[in-house]
């Protein structure tokens, strides 16, 4: 028998996602759905104060109360690459919201009731929440995320700035914002004798499996992470969380499967945050909008924990061509819990800060913002050189224009009156790297030619168990109701993490490398596939170790037209377009729900999200989604995206890019340069509300 790749055709088709019935129809089973017996239930205590010393817990009494763990009683755990993770393990309070004990009950009730009746001794300390640009505390971290410089510079930045015939030198503000996936951060957790099994909500079973590990000092195989349906993550999930720690332990103590899912307040403190953000930005260029000079200073906030810095400067080393140029990158280390990754982490809040600023110079000008960007598209990689694998930048600008309808706008701002409504467009750039990350996958037909695809990979909401079908399906020229693909669970071969926007290329080309290893086994055989089937498995480690990542990213430019009422300051975003570059297009409907997700996130970020802490307690204040608000259907008017034929091979054999975060970098700025064109109000410190509309006094 032999099998030959087709010409695509289950790739590039809008093939829907294959566990939408179980989704719609609640059979789609989630972490703390897993039918277990006896299953006992545990709630969190977290601290009341921002930083102290934990001295006492008495401990709530109650028939149904099995335990409560706090760090003068709970198991001691080992190691940690994360000090989030070690848990229960130390007196040292050192944020609000941090979790100081864990009640588990027979019950959800009595566990809740009980957790709620706990009390407290704890001799608390002074706190210090506050960011500031000037904030004594700050320091130039050795790295930010994952590995890149802090500090970059070129050439002479203030001696540009002095001789420009344009500057623009503005700070804005980006708040702390949260993500918040429908399924909370929840675990079941069971020992199977020495062996722990996780049915854990996160982005990576095979990474989250090995951390468990090391903490609980056990083998990686000993541990079994189940992740099969995830209500989305977008970045909170992609290591171990805290929940998934305390559920093992908890589990360990009472000697009965445990239950945790964190309730939407703790969400707020124990897994993370987006970090809020101050950035300066000057640019200097000449009279026709040559830049001659970018400088993009960043402060922004860790926590007394754990040094997360984020990469919000970097974007700037890779947009635009000038000959001087710098970045950087301060942080405090405050009270706070230890912000996380949040979609497009470094892209999101720095291309608000650097898109906005590229408008005001536009404006300045008296420019078109597109041709302002258009000349000074680098030929390069403006701070080393590196050629670009791939970028289509400006005809992402040049067809988005075309596609959005911006050739009638008016360069001057507050031109176009409707009614009541002030009506505006604006328009800002998107990139984001283009990666691969190691992974196994292992593929085996039987005789009627039905093939099944193993791989460690999850599936966060993206859809990218579906793309994998197709991938298969392709690859062996078998029809893809012929594929079953079995992921999010650590036993199947190893893969990298949802992350990165790397996923689909990631594990796409792990299946398609043993899809292609099964071809040639089968092409050496004579007769007929043998009864017990055939298989063959492909790591990608070799591969993607040898190829370069640098030069290599997604783009795309998003236009808005947003109305903003002249009485109230109410804004309104009535056209969302987002054109993109990101390489072969594996399933155009999951890729535009992707698009369209990131847009809208986006337009939270730009107009509503924003985690307010409270200097004098150390609280998120609007710690749910009563009081924070994301976008709801109704903020959502018209929306689309679209992308140009585009094929990238050299970032891995599919020729895909990824598509998961490019969809939030930069719709922000464009909805806040739209609000500007419409009312001529700048706006630096996001989410732009009406109170800071109706303050300005241009309004
Ligand atoms: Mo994404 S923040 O890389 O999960």
């Amino acid at each position: 028998m032999t099998l030959s790749p087709t010409r695509p055709s289950a790739i590039g088709t809008p093939v829907a996602r294959v566990e939408g019935p179980l989704k719609v129809t609640g059979t789609a089973r989630y972490a703390v759905e897993y039918p277990v017996e006896n299953v006992v239930y545990a709630w969190v205590v977290r601290s009341p104060v921002a930083r102290g010393t934990l001295t006492n817990v008495e401990t709530p009494e109650g028939a149904d109360v099995l335990t409560t763990l706090w760090h003068a009683n709970a198991p001691k755990l080992g190691e940690a690459d994360d000090p989030e993770l070690r848990v229960l393990q130390s007196p040292t309070i050192s944020y609000r919201g941090q979790v100081v004990a864990l009640v588990v009950a027979k019950t959800l009730e009595a566990a809740r009731g009980a957790a709620l009746s706990v009390e407290l001794s704890i001799e608390e300390q002074e706190h210090d929440v506050l960011l500031t640009p000037d904030h004594p505390g700050l320091y130039t971290p050795e790295k930010v995320n994952p590995a890149f410089p802090s500090d970059t510079s070129a050439g002479d930045v203030e001696a540009a700035l002095a001789d420009a015939a344009a500057t623009v030198d503005v700070t804005y503000e980006t708040p702390a914002l949260h993500n918040n996936p429908m399924e909370p951060h929840a675990t079941t957790a069971l020992w199977v004798g020495d062996d722990l099994v996780l049915y854990d909500s996160n982005q990576g079973p095979s990474a989250i499996g090995s951390q468990v590990a090391k903490i609980f000092e056990l083998d990686a195989s000993q541990v079994h992470v189940v992740a099969e349906h995830v209500g989305g993550g977008f970045g909170s999930k992609g290591s171990a969380r805290p929940n998934a720690i305390l559920a093992a332990m908890a589990a360990r103590v009472v000697g009965y499967p445990v239950r945790l899912a964190l309730p939407r307040q703790a969400l707020f403190t124990m897994v993370g945050h987006r970090t809020p953000t101050i950035q300066r930005v000057r640019l200097g260029a000449s009279s026709d909008g040559v830049l001659t000079a970018i400088a993009h200073d960043v402060v922004e906030h860790t926590s007394q924990l754990f040094e997360f810095a984020e990469q919000t400067a970097v974007v700037t080393r890779h947009m635009y061509a000038a000959p001087h140029r710098q970045t950087s990158h301060k942080l405090a280390r405050l009270d706070v819990p230890t912000p996380r990754w949040m979609r497009a982490p470094g892209e999101a809040p720095g291309m608000v800060a650097l898109e906005c600023a590229i408008d005001e110079l536009a404006a300045s000008l008296g420019m078109d913002p597109i041709e302002l960007r258009v000349r000074n598209e680098p030929t390069v990689e403006p701070e080393d050189g590196t050629p670009f694998s791939s970028r289509h930048y400006v005809e992402c600008l040049r067809v988005g224009a075309s596609r959005f309808g911006w050739e009638t706008r008016p360069l001057q701002p507050r031109q176009r009156r409707e009614g009541r409504w002030w009506v505006g467009t604006g328009v800002a750039g998107a990139t984001y790297p283009s990666m691969v990350m190691p992974s196994t996958a292992t593929v085996r037909i039987d005789p009627t030619r039905k093939v099944e695809v193993t791989v460690a990979a999850v599936d966060i909401g993206t859809g990218s168990r579906t793309v994998l079908h197709q991938i298969a399906a392709d690859s062996l020229g078998v029809p893809l109701e012929n594929v079953t693909v079995r992921i999010g669970d650590s036993s199947l071969p190893k893969a990298s993490i949802a992350g990165g926007s790397s996923g689909s290329a990631s594990w796409g080309w792990a299946v398609d490398g043993a899809c292609r290893a099964l071809r040639e086994q089968l092409a050496t055989m004579t007769g007929p596939v043998p009864a017990e089937g055939l298989s063959a498995s492909f790591d990608t480690t070799p591969d993607v170790k040898t190829r370069e990542n640098a030069g290599k990213h997604a783009f795309g430019a998003h236009f808005a037209e947003v109305r903003v009422d002249a009485d109230t300051g109410e804004v309104r975003v009535s056209r969302l377009f987002g054109q993109y570059a990101v390489g072969r297009v594996l399933n155009p409907s999951t890729a535009r729900s992707q698009f369209i997700g990131g847009m809208t996130m986006g337009m939270g970020m730009a107009l509503h999200e924003e985690s307010v802490l409270d200097v004098a307690t150390g609280d998120w204040v609007n710690h749910d989604l009563a009081e924070y608000h994301v976008p709801a259907h109704a903020d959502v008017e018209e929306i689309d995206a679209a992308w140009l034929d585009e094929e990238d091979l050299s970032v891995n054999p599919l020729g895909a890019k990824g598509i998961g975060e490019i969809g939030i970098v930069g719709s922000p700025a464009a909805i806040v340069n739209a609000i500007w064109h419409a009312t001529g109000v700048r706006v630096r410190d996001l989410p732009v509300r009406l109170d800071k509309l109706l303050t300005a006094p241009a309004f």
